[in-house]
């Protein structure tokens, strides 16, 4: 039974940082995006649910319809200067201001805006 129990371990491990529970609690990944020393993404962006928001860049909602490849989505948080050299958006993963971790949950949180 302790290989059933390894590779239940390793599909966790594959299936990536659990999902909020329900839209309207605060996962882990709301608060990296609000935080000013961590996303700022308020900075820039409206999302549902901040305040102080800016409009630098386009707003960010109906994320699911508008990204549905995950891989993208994670790509442009990563370092949307590869997509628009000229963009203003901080390189987030590849300047080190956010992990891949960190980057995940902050897509869990925006596939519920
Ligand atoms: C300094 C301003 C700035 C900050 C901070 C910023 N962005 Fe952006 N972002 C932009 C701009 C401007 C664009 C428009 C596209 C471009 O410039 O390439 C953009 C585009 C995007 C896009 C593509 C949107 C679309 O509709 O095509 C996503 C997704 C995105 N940003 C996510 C984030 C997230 C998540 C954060 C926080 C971790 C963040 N941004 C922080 C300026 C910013």
């Amino acid at each position: 039974m302790k290989f059933s129990v390894s590779v239940a371990a390793l599909l966790a491990a594959l299936a990536g940082p659990a999902r909020p529970a329900t839209p309207d609690d605060a996962p882990p990944g709301r608060a990296l995006a609000f935080a000013t020393d961590k996303g700022n993404c308020l900075a820039c962006h409206a999302i549902e649910g901040g305040s102080q928001m800016g409009n630098i860049g386009p707003p960010l909602a109906d994320i699911a319809a508008r990204f549905p490849a995950r891989a993208e989505l994670f790509g442009r948080i990563w370092d949307e200067t590869a997509y628009n050299p000229a963009t203003l958006m901080p390189p987030f993963g590849r300047h080190g201001i956010l992990t891949a971790n960190e980057i995940n949950l902050i897509i869990d949180f925006l596939y519920t805006r």
